[in-house]
């Protein structure tokens, strides 16, 4: 039976590059805390990115989770439905309530034209995502944020290394908050970080991820364990390293599904971003079932038939989970852009190892898939017409 091909696959070094920094972790036996390794990765991650300050966590969701406590957010943050659901229960374990806001129909962002209408008098912060790593509009949301007095935490956890005009796209908001998770076009397995643009602010954060222990004797705030460990640090280096060829090999995949999808009718991709230096982390397509003629749900069945495992991200939105499916701001006829997205998203698998052969394979059968559901004559590949 034919290999299954799943979503993404992490990019890995070579275990012997990887062994002599285990070997000195073994050594100095020196685990965690603030080791050589931590405060190495935290220094060439901060170069790496263009950003003034790193500060290193076990992984993303505990860094969203420390950054709300970092600005002291409470009442009422607005939100994307369309992201993962670490987002909004970030929110949920700081007691705060989520409100949510539509997206906008070009690359599934939060709508910020959409925030001022649901700033409230308990309205303290906007929490917006960079989905699928194109950066949302962050002009617009620091204008509203300054009009009203609002700061601004971004998920970039898909956003790793992207730039808008050369500038890091974690240089805008407050704080910005990446994940190293095995998904992620940069992983260490599991890691994330906050991005801060101050001394004092990564202090704060610093004592915050580590119990609130300012020194050996002081605690200074109610903190949390949320430290990366030497193992994931010293591949967090050697990732580095690898890193712009890891989203080099991503984009030629990407070209390639967009060449052979991009006439497709009823498959909708989302358009190249302009002025970004972008890391490529999903392929979202995005499917009009009565123009392609099957479902989106039956086309990722078909899919699946033929060991092609795509993901629906993001579906069901986070406003449909019961968490939060009470919340005013989840009814649907307040979100109809995500509504719609989420019903028609699959993404499609993409990583550095997946053979372009494979990925001629899978715009192959979305575009048998269309034409057998129309009862049109199979069609050849668009390499193939050309060749
Ligand atoms: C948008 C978004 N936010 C937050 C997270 C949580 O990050 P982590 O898995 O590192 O906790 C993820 C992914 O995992 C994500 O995709």
């Amino acid at each position: 039976m034919e290999k299954k091909v799943y979503v993404t696959q992490p990019s890995l070094p070579e275990l012997t590059e990887y062994l002599p920094y285990l070997q000195e972790i073994w050594q100095s036996r020196w685990l965690t805390n603030n080791g050589r390794f931590h405060e190495q990765f935290e220094q060439e991650l901060a170069e790496y990115l263009g950003v003034k300050h790193v500060s290193l966590f076990a992984n993303g969701t505990l860094a969203l989770v420390t950054a709300l406590q970092v600005l002291r957010i409470t009442g009422e943050v607005i939100t994307t439905p369309y992201s993962f659901v670490a987002t909004t229960h970030a929110l949920k374990w700081n007691g705060i309530t989520p409100v949510f806001v539509d997206i906008e129909p070009r690359y599934c962002n939060l709508n910020a034209e959409l925030i001022e209408a649901a700033i409230t008098p308990k309205t303290t912060a906007i929490l917006p995502v960079h989905v699928y790593g194109n950066p949302v509009d962050v002009y617009k949301i620091q204008e509203v944020a300054d009009i009203y007095n609002l700061r601004v935490i971004y998920d970039a956890a898909h956003a790793f290394g992207v730039r808008i005009n050369g500038q890091s796209v974690c240089n805008f908001g407050d704080l910005s908050v990446l994940s190293f998770h095995a998904t992620k076009t940069f992983t260490t397995m599991e890691g994330g970080a906050i991005i801060c643009h101050d001394e004092k602010t990564k202090r704060r954060i610093d004592f915050l991820k580590n119990f609130g222990f300012a020194n050996e004797t002081t605690v200074v705030t109610h903190g949390i364990n949320a430290k990366m460990n030497e193992m994931q640090a010293a591949l967090g280096i050697i990732q580095l390293k690898h890193i712009d060829t890891i989203h080099e090999k991503r984009k030629a995949i990407a070209d390639l599904y967009r060449n052979q999808l991009k006439e497709v009718e009823g498959i909708h991709l989302l358009p190249p971003y302009p002025h970004l230096k972008y890391n490529y982390p999903y392929f979202p397509i995005y499917v009009d079932e009565k123009k392609y003629g099957i479902s989106r749900d039956k086309l990722y069945e078909k899919l699946k038939e033929h060991n092609i495992y795509g993901r629906r991200y993001f579906y069901p939105l986070i406003s449909h989970f019961p968490p939060y499916r009470g919340l005013p701001s989840a009814n649907a006829q307040y979100l109809p852009v995500a509504e719609n997205k989420t019903r028609q998203v699959i993404c499609l698998p993409i990583y550095p190892d997946l053979p372009l052969q494979k990925v001629m394979e899978i715009s192959s059968l979305i575009r048998e898939f269309k034409t057998s559901a129309i009862g049109m004559p199979k069609s050849k590949s668009i390499a193939d017409q050309h060749s």
